[in-house]
């Protein structure tokens, strides 16, 4: 596989019970680039990045970051190596602010203990952090606003905010535009191609313009099993990528 890769699956095999549901998944996510998986309901790839961050130990197979090997170690391990991910649901504390999901999120907020929201606010290197993080996803005039009453798109903005407050050196995001209409989903894609060459990105996607538009390059997986591995434009000319109903193309 790619030496100069980030992030690696080497021959992943996922069984829950007798089921399979990763076959041999190996993939390589380069450093800068924007990784594409898309594929089919139920084919596998929330399955793979529960693998990939550590939700999930593989029956088989090997996951290295920076060329290290972070098999098995717990979620909390990994992304304090620097792996950040989005859920395909999302993930807010819906009754705190934007701001304040965003502050729970930062790495410095372990060391304020028990008496977290008093210190946190009164805080200001905390709080120019979180203003920032929300700045870097459009939310810079949005903090004081409880993530409940922010409209979808904007809640889809702030997970990932929540995601980049760790600074991560890779992002894992999962389906970011599910639920979005075509408005918030064009504002997705402008903040994505922002963040791309910021930070190594790995999306999951159903949308094929939104995703074709945006990665370097993109895996298939269908049935657990990577089918297809390529440039968007050699995608775009596959002919089972063209014949499957994964989405329209262009
Ligand atoms: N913890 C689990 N136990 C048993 N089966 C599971 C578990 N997690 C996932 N599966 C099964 O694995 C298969 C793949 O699920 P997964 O969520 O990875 O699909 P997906 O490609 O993300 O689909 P979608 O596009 O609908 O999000 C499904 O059949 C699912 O029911
Ligand atoms: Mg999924």
């Amino acid at each position: 596989m790619n030496a100069t890769a980030l992030f690696e699956a080497r021959g992943l095999h996922m069984r829950f019970g007798d089921r399979v549901v990763l076959e041999n998944v190996s993939l390589a996510f380069p450093e800068g680039q924007l990784s594409g998986i898309m594929g089919p309901n139920g084919a596998g790839k929330t399955t793979c990045f529960n693998v990939l961050t550590g939700r999930y130990r593989p029956t088989r197979g090997q996951v290295l970051f920076r060329g290290q090997d972070i098999t098995g170690l717990s979620p909390h391990r990994i992304a304090r190596l620097g792996v950040s991910r989005s859920f395909q649901l999302l993930n807010l504390f819906n009754d705190f602010t934007a701001e304040e999901n965003v502050l729970v999120a930062l790495p410095g907020l372990r060391d304020h203990g028990m008496n977290m929201a008093r210190d946190v606010m009164a805080d200001r290197s905390l709080r120019d952090r979180a203003a920032a993080v929300l700045d870097r996803v459009g939310l810079g005039a949005k903090g004081g606003i409880p993530a409940r009453q922010l409209p979808y798109g904007d809640r889809r903005a702030l997970e990932i905010g929540v995601a980049l407050a760790a600074d991560p050196a890779v992002l894992f995001l999962d389906e970011p535009t599910s639920g979005l209409g075509a408005d918030a989903i064009g504002r997705l894609a402008e903040l994505v191609r922002r963040l791309k060459g910021e930070v190594t990105i790995v999306a999951i996607e159903h949308d094929m313009e939104f995703l074709f538009g945006l990665a370097d390059t993109i895996a298939v997986i269908h049935w657990g099993q990577v089918i297809r591995h390529g440039t968007p434009d050699a995608l775009r000319a596959d002919p089972w990528v063209r014949n499957s109903n994964l989405g329209r193309l262009k």
